[in-house]
């Protein structure tokens, strides 16, 4: 490719560069968070489009510089609209932009609800390996993962689970739509037929069945307030993966080890760590970053037998890292679309007129 060409990539030719390759996707994810964590980054806040008297929709623009090998700068534009659901559509659409750090000039244009996807349920894998690998209990009690919500992100994260904890052997999952429930049902019957010891996947009718029976749980509703005010059933050191953000109460949160991806982003729009924030008038219940315990400055475990909670706001960082793999990938393997001559020729050399 000249300086001047750009890639397209389509969302089908992620997956299929993507196919087979979790244990990269996790490095990558894992290799992200160090390089942000050691301050080779920048990423200013996301900003969210909201639209007026509408709580639900929104489009969010996250853009990132991460260093170290990546060495990439961009934008992912995000939007999410719930209702897309029973339109027979996905909720969140989106696009990646990726621009040279040495020209910011764009290299490749594109979908990433594939990449965010990925991204996301690899970060709340690596998060849940990591707690757990120093836990006392040892790795026998991680048997069982609750999902709540089931939607693509719990999905993925059964995925990359399954991966990162291959000891889970029982799936309890609970969605407000039973239907909802009964899809996600069929389609990791999917997964345990590749599994060599099968999956156990059951539909529960409540979270509080989650509760008392996982030894992992992963929130990825689309819930915008808290709707869990009491978690007194969890085992002792039960992992709680809070992707969704906004499910737990902050009095939940504030009874809890946290740990965040990282802390100024979280503790924003309005997530249950942000109104524990406004509630208590400080951070000081935060205990760590993911990136500070996999650059092995934090130990992994306050307590073995306290809930630890992952509040990952989700970093442009790692859209960017999952977005420079791929565009690696579609060179290597002639893969997407190159437009040639994108940018136009210089100024100098236009022939130009003037309006008569
Ligand atoms: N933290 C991050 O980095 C990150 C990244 C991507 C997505 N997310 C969040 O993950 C969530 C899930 O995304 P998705 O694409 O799977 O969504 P989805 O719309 O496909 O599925 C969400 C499911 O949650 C269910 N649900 C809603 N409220 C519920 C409740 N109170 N109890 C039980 N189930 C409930 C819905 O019925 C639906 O089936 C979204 O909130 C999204 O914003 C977070």
């Amino acid at each position: 490719m000249n300086y001047d060409d750009i890639l397209f990539l389509k969302g089908d030719e992620i997956v299929t560069l993507f196919k087979n390759r979790d244990l990269e996707i996790l490095q990558a994810v894992k290799s992200a968070y160090q390089i942000h964590a050691q301050g080779d980054s920048s990423l200013p806040h996301s900003n969210f489009l909201r639209f007026p008297n509408n709580e639900k929709d929104r489009i969010i623009a996250l853009p990132a510089y991460l260093g170290g090998e990546v060495n990439t700068a961009g934008i992912k534009w995000i939007a999410s609209f719930p209702d897309n659901l029973s339109l027979g559509m996905e909720r969140a659409s989106a696009t990646l932009i990726l621009n040279s750090a040495q020209t910011g000039h764009p290299q490749a244009i594109m979908e990433s609800s594939v990449i965010s996807a990925k991204r996301t349920a690899a970060s709340a894998a690596i998060a849940a390996q990591t707690i757990a690998a120093q836990d006392l209990r040892g790795k026998q009690t991680l048997t069982t993962l609750g999902l709540i919500g089931t939607g693509l992100i719990n999905f993925e994260t059964v995925r990359f689970l399954l991966a990162t904890c291959p000891e889970i052997e029982t799936l309890l999952i609970y969605d407000l739509s039973r239907e909802r429930a009964e899809q996600f049902q069929h389609k990791c019957q999917q997964l345990s037929n590749i599994k060599s010891e099968g999956l156990e996947i059951v539909i529960v009718e409540d979270s509080n069945t989650i509760f008392q029976n996982a030894s992992i749980i992963s929130f990825a509703t689309t819930a915008t307030k808290p709707h869990i005010f009491d978690i007194s059933t969890c085992r002792p050191g039960t992992i709680i993966l809070h992707i969704s953000l906004r499910d737990l109460s902050p009095e939940i949160i504030l009874s809890a080890d946290n740990i965040v991806d990282d802390v100024d982003h979280v503790c924003r729009a309005q997530t249950s760590i942000h109104l524990a924030e406004q509630k208590t008038g400080n951070r000081n219940f935060i205990r760590c970053t993911l990136g500070d315990i996999l650059n092995g400055i934090t130990p992994p475990r306050q307590d073995s037998n306290k809930i630890t909670i992952f509040s990952p706001f989700g970093l442009g960082v790692l859209d960017l890292a999952l977005g420079q793999l791929a565009y690696k990938l579609a060179a290597k393997h002639n893969q997407g679309t190159i437009i040639k001559s994108f940018l136009p020729v210089s100024w100098l050399e236009r022939e130009e007129c003037i309006v008569s």
